[in-house]
């Protein structure tokens, strides 16, 4: 790092670079002429601006886009006062949009001299992504009681109307035109049943029988019978597995279900043909929360190249009954969600509308 600062010695700048340097939070001075006189790593990963770019330019022009770092670093050069925003976003030079906590304090000199502005500039990503999980985690608590309360209220009339319509069946002559009534009856309360098979799944808590799973094993029947099922359909199935990925310690029925939904929605997004890849990997050196130590996990990644998820869609998938199919129920992605938190590990989905869509599944490698 350079400063242009000339004062002290040598030793002495160079120590106070390092310290400034090794602040993770970016610090970006300005002197009271508005040009740049220092940026450290951090505010340049933050920004995107190197420091050769950002050190002895005019910060208004490089900012020119961050209208409020612009407002709130005039406002403390004119009065001298600290001023903080806890919500605001920087775009970088690449376009990516980043959270950002900004506050802005006044550089005086001994002499009470204001000789320009400190900024400083927090990443607060992982803050947001954190709030957008606990967001998530409680809608899901709230409409899983709520679920399971409608469904134990509407399991027992619905076995009676299915009763009732299977007795009636049988009072009709074979060529009755009325038969195709009472088989409307039956299979749509069966439609319901499985709806609400899937609902109280989902809302009772279970007991996880965990054992040694190979993770390909349980990949590959799923692929085997889906192949089976769509024979008609124009899909190529891509398998792309790491052969030295040991069992983990899982519940298998749990797994099968979890990527046999993934699996099923690709295929749903496709339709008549379309292109399957189900890849694995090993992470070594994952880290789930900025507090935890490191650990291995699997990565397991079903991607097609259906029509994808429009971004305004993103998030709710995860949402009970949110689904864009005629006969769709909504819970698939919800079931996966709690199956994933359930063996501590981790799901997200990525998609690039038109081109196809990707959901990776993280699972911890401990045995
Ligand atoms: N691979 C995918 N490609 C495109 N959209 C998807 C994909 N997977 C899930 N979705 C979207 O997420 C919604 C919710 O999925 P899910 O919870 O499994 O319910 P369902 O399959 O019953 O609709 C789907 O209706 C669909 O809009
Ligand atoms: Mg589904």
């Amino acid at each position: 790092m350079q400063t242009t600062s000339k004062h002290g010695t040598q030793n002495r700048d160079d120590y106070y670079a390092t310290v400034i340097d090794s602040v993770g939070d970016g610090v970006i001075v300005v002197s009271s002429d508005g040009i740049i006189t220092l940026c450290n790593p951090a505010a340049q990963q933050i920004t995107g601006f190197s420091q050769r770019q950002a050190l002895g330019t005019e910060f208004a022009k490089l900012f020119s886009l961050e209208a409020t770092l612009i407002e709130m670093l005039d406002k403390t050069m004119q009065t001298g006062i600290t001023i903080s925003d806890n919500e605001d976003v920087v775009v970088r030079a690449t376009g990516r949009v980043t959270p950002v906590a900004v506050t802005c304090y006044p550089l005086v000199e001994d002499n009470g001299e204001n000789i320009g502005a400190i900024l400083t500039l927090k990443d607060i990503t992982y803050i947001r992504e954190l709030e957008a999980a606990v967001r998530q985690a409680d809608r899901l608590s709230t409409l899983g009681t709520l679920a399971a309360g409608l469904a134990h209220e509407v399991k027992n009339p619905l076995g009676g109307i299915k009763g009732a319509a299977q007795l009636l069946e049988r009072e009709f002559t074979p060529d009755s035109g009325m038969l195709e009534y009472t088989r409307v009856v039956i299979r749509e309360t069966e439609r319901i049943d499985h709806i609400i098979r899937e609902l109280l799944d989902l809302a009772s808590p279970r007991v996880l029988k965990l054992a040694p799973v190979n993770l390909h094993k349980v990949l590959g029947d799923i692929l085997l019978l889906q192949k089976e099922a769509v024979a008609s359909q124009d899909i190529a199935f891509i398998q792309n597995l790491d052969p030295s990925i040991p069992d983990i310690f899982a519940d298998e029925e749990m797994l099968t279900r979890l990527f046999l939904n993934l699996i099923r929605n690709s295929i749903d997004a496709m339709g008549s043909d379309g292109r399957l890849t189900v890849s694995s990997r090993v992470l070594s050196d994952y880290r789930m929360t900025q507090n935890q130590k490191n650990s291995r996990m699997v990565a397991i990644e079903i991607a097609d190249d259906g029509p994808g998820i429009p971004q305004e869609d993103l998030e709710s998938i995860w949402t009970p009954f949110f689904s864009t199919k005629s006969t769709g129920t909504g819970l698939g992605l919800t079931i996966c969600h709690k199956i994933v938190s359930e063996h501590r590990g981790m799901i997200k989905a990525e998609s690039d509308p038109g081109h196809g869509t990707k959901f990776t599944v993280l699972l911890p490698l401990v045995r």
